[in-house]
């Protein structure tokens, strides 16, 4: 066995976000001057097939000619891979599904002067899944049928794969991913994988390329000193967002999340029809902070009406838990979610772009970037600045910079 060549076997249903870690894997490793290819099944069928491959029934298991045809697919891609890695190639990529013992058997069969390792890609968050698909079949592959359409036909395509799916158990190197959580949930290696380290570490790195973390502009509520609500943005605040749409205009945003909140959305709003092609996804995991009995209030009359309320936020404020509301510490778990969401759903995107609110962009920050929790809640969080995030397993930058 040639014990610096590597072939890393990706498996897992569609829309499990295989391709985007295959890409983002061989990023890493040529960075490390590891020469590395992706074979690709779905590209290859897209490439050279003129049936069309986008009906569910081209991938029911009893239907010969798309068995036979997605087979041959396969065997071209492996026998590309053993050439590229018999030439100056390092690791080889195969990404496909892989979902059956059958196809794996024929890959180890075929694979057998180099170690595999399998990487099974796991996800079953219906929330999620529903955006992948959404965001798949805005392809050009499932033009000619309406979105209602697309989404049922490649739904009841993940169905046939789901009917001949086996995850991985009797493979001698394999790594089972959370691939939304970047969790490792299972392990077995019996040979020796070169540059095991460096992948295993990519694996449960969250990578982030450039995350721009807005504050919204200001609002009426941030005038007058007053929490949470559901206020608009003022003039200045429009002028703020107006400035950042200028500013971003030069960068490429395909996707901005936002809060549900007026402020964030109206502050997304001009930034996004700046962009050639841009969506606002507003997700509930950004809302601001809730403050329970406090809502619409401002410090003062807290501190004026509650007291109990004010100063005991003002001993632990990270712990501190408003009645009926929400604390920091409570917020984690959400924006965390928020987070992995986003990061999953831009897939493999250069710059995200995030617009949160004070309490909401102190927690994302910390997420990158250590800190104490008692000394999270105090982060800065300006509404003339934005941080500028870069988060890989090479690279970690943290700036904030003006945006006028
Ligand atoms: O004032 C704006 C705001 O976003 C409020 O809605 C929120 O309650 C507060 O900031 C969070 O900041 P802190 O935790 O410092 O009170």
């Amino acid at each position: 066995m040639n014990q610096s060549k590597l072939y890393i076997v990706m498996v897992g249903l569609p829309a499990r976000g295989k391709s985007t870690i295959a890409v983002r894997l061989k990023e890493n490793l040529n960075k490390n001057h590891i020469h590395t290819r992706i074979f690709n099944n779905g590209q290859l069928r897209r490439q050279i097939t003129r049936v069309n491959t986008t009906t569910p029934e081209f991938y029911d298991p009893k239907n010969r000619t798309g068995v036979e045809l997605r087979e041959r697919i396969a065997i071209i891609n492996l026998e590309r891979a053993k050439r590229y890695l018999s030439n100056n190639g390092d690791v080889a990529i195969l990404d496909a599904t892989n979902v059956s013992l059958k196809r794996r058997q024929m890959v180890k069969v075929m694979l057998n002067e180099a170690p595999i390792l399998f990487i099974e890609c796991i996800n079953n968050d219906k929330e999620i899944l529903e955006a992948s698909i959404k965001r798949k079949i805005a392809l050009p592959e499932f033009q000619n049928l309406d979105p209602q359409a697309a989404f049922e036909s490649f739904t009841r395509r993940i169905q046939y794969y789901k009917s001949i799916y086996s995850t991985l158990t009797t493979e001698r190197n394999f790594i089972k991913l959370d691939s939304l959580n970047n969790r490792i949930l299972q392990e077995e290696i019996v040979d020796e994988i070169p540059y095991h380290d460096l992948i295993r570490d990519f694996l449960v790195t969250d990578t982030v390329k450039n995350l721009f973390l807005i504050r919204h502009g200001e609002t009426t509520f941030n005038l007058e000193n007053r929490i949470g609500g559901d206020s608009s943005l003022t003039e200045k605040g429009k002028a703020q967002a107006e400035s950042l749409a200028r500013y971003f205009s030069r960068k490429r945003i395909p996707i901005i999340f936002t809060s549900k909140k007026k402020r964030t959305v109206e502050t997304a709003q001009p930034i996004a029809a700046r962009q050639k092609d841009c969506v606002i996804i507003p997700l509930e995991e950004f809302n601001e902070i809730h403050s329970g009995i406090c809502e619409c209030m401002t410090y003062e009359e807290i501190r004026e009406k509650m007291p109990e309320v004010y100063y005991a936020r003002r001993k632990d404020k990270y712990n501190y838990v408003y009645p009926g509301g929400e604390g920091y510490v409570t917020m984690k778990e959400r924006i965390d979610r928020g987070i992995k969401k986003a990061l999953y759903l831009t897939g493999g995107t250069d710059n995200i772009m995030i617009i949160g609110h004070r309490a909401v962009n102190r927690m994302i920050l910390s997420h990158f970037l250590y800190r104490r929790t008692e000394d999270v809640p105090y982060i800065y969080i300006p509404q003339d600045m934005f941080y500028h995030i870069v988060a890989t397993q090479t690279k970690k930058l943290f700036q904030l910079k003006p945006y006028e």
